[in-house]
């Protein structure tokens, strides 16, 4: 008998149904609209990329990297004959030494057990380098796409464009989180990147001015979006985190950390064990019990070096002139380790604790580390899951239209022309549902209201003799006679198209 197990979707993954899915088309047509008129351009990325890209950029500190990503050996263990070999000895040496596990000859028990130290040994050592060698390049899910934009801008020498290079994407990303409302383990990013590669010749002197101006844009650019949208309740806290240098922000953690080790008996074990591996994130700490602590901690904002606070200062006079509004947020410190100077967050209505709908920043530097030329990076990833929850939760979903016109059709002989009718009418943008068998009257109609259709058109073998068929408007009962063409035109209209008369 066929093995009876039920499928279901894996823990934090979920399947996204109809009429559910007119949304999410929505929500991402309006990006491709919005970012294309800021002059991004779409870019699309592998669904999994070697473990070493997303370790190297996000940080090996990081949540992400530390315990949320899907990594797997590549090949995987099961197909390395090495492995399976070491494998299956050590099962006959499980056997040999207790029999009651699987059944073996006397002769054979006795020749293991005789010989079982140089094959343990020898089902080790190849069951290791099989390992080894499978994890010499493992793959993962990407958990973001902003270091594989970083890859592919080096990887296409996209320095040679016109600078900068603006790429927006959109699509599933993984982590391993514990799932909740607004949280899943295969998410979906609206994501976007300005990239901007340095040339030697630079003013070093005007880039924090320019700069400013590239990250405020592209931060109106994620707002301008979430209001055409009509996202309720969205709120822009910014802040600098500064650049990675000993009068800038690595003076300030060494500050930071001070602080945090005077008061470190009274915090969680998380913030204790970050004093040490990721100081900065105590600042994101949600803990009741460490707010008051955090809050007399040392700011950031005091401890920037001159350009850093020029460029935070111009970041934030450049949004007042794009009349964006802002709340500077001096703890906003984000959890991946790429950022330096401008960081951002957009939280929104409906979503409980899981309300960030938009993380983004500054990461000069990050092409380099991944071995291409001096290049300047701002970004922004949306979270589309909660973009859509809140945007449910609003009662922002006018659904689509279901059916425009169901065909009952009746008798053999009006069959050809219920396929010339659903042709037609599919062909001027109607959604049309012709059932593929005859059906009664009243089930055809049944069937039509069932599927929200707004009209039947009814044909039986008098209307196709006379050429005038008979459109029946479900709300309310009412029906007329048209011509084939008169119905077009009768149906065009009703959506608001202007007919030529
Ligand atoms: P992130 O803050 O890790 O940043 O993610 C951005 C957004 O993705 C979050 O604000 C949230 O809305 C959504 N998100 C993250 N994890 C989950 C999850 N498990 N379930 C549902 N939604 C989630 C980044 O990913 C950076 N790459 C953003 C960036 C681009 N920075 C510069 N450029």
């Amino acid at each position: 008998m066929a093995n009876k197990t039920k499928f279901q979707a894996i823990k934090g993954t979920r399947d996204l149904l109809p009429p559910e899915t007119e949304l999410w088309n929505r929500v991402e047509q309006t990006a491709r609209e919005v970012f294309g008129t800021f002059g991004f351009g779409e870019i699309r990325l592998p669904i999994f990329e070697p473990t070493e890209l997303f370790a190297r950029s996000i940080g090996l500190d990081t949540d992400i990297v530390g315990k949320e990503m899907f990594t797997f050996p590549d090949p995987p263990l099961l197909f390395n004959p090495q492995f399976v070999a070491g494998w299956t000895k050590l099962k006959e040496l499980a056997i040999a030494y207790d029999p009651g596990i699987g059944s073996i000859n006397q002769e054979s028990q006795e020749l293991i057990l005789a010989n079982s130290r140089k094959w343990a040994l020898a089902a080790f050592t190849g069951m290791k380098w099989a390992i080894e060698s499978s994890m010499a390049d493992p793959v993962t899910l990407r958990p973001e796409a902003t270091a594989s934009v970083c890859r592919a801008y080096i990887e296409h020498g996209m320095q040679a464009l016109a600078q900068p290079v603006k790429l927006y994407y959109m699509g599933p990303m993984f982590r391993r989180e514990r799932p909740q409302k607004g949280r899943y383990r295969q998410f979906y990013q609206i994501g976007a990147e300005a990239l901007e590669a340095i040339t030697p010749n630079q003013d070093a002197s005007k880039s924090p001015g320019k700069d400013a101006a590239v990250d405020a844009e592209v931060i109106e650019m994620v707002m301008v979006y979430f209001a055409r949208l009509g996202l309720e309740g969205v709120q822009l806290d910014i802040n600098s985190i500064g650049h990675s240098a000993p009068e800038c922000r690595r003076g300030y953690v060494e500050k930071l950390k001070a602080a945090l080790e005077k008061v470190k008996d009274k915090l969680g074990e998380d913030s204790k064990r970050r004093i040490d591996t990721n100081p900065l994130r105590v600042l994101d700490s949600k803990l009741e019990s460490e707010q008051g602590i955090i809050e007399k901690l040392p700011r950031i904002g005091d401890h920037l070096c001159a350009d850093c606070a020029k460029h935070y200062a111009e970041v934030k006079r450049q949004l007042e002139l794009r009349g964006v509004a802002y709340r500077e947020n001096w703890r906003l410190v984000r959890g991946l380790d790429y950022y330096m100077r401008t960081t951002f967050e957009i939280t929104a209505r409906g979503l409980g604790s899981q309300n960030a709908v938009c993380g983004g920043g500054r990461y000069d530097g990050l092409v380099e580390l991944l071995g291409g030329p001096p290049t300047k990076g701002i970004g922004f990833a949306i979270g589309e899951d909660r973009v859509i929850l809140s945007l449910q939760e609003a009662g922002k979903v006018d659904m689509a239209q279901g059916l425009d016109v169901y065909i009952a059709w009746m008798g053999e002989k009006t069959l050809a022309t219920a396929i010339r009718a659903a042709r037609d009418l599919r062909q001027a943008g109607l959604r049309v549902e012709l059932p593929p068998v005859e059906q009664k009257f009243g089930k055809a109609l049944g069937q039509a209201d069932k599927l929200g259709a707004r009209y039947a058109l009814i044909l039986g073998e008098d209307e196709v003799a006379s050429g005038q068929w008979t459109l029946k408007t479900l709300a309310d009962g009412t029906q007329g006679k048209y011509s084939e063409a008169g119905l077009l035109e009768f149906l065009r209209r009703q959506r608001g198209e202007k007919v030529k008369e």
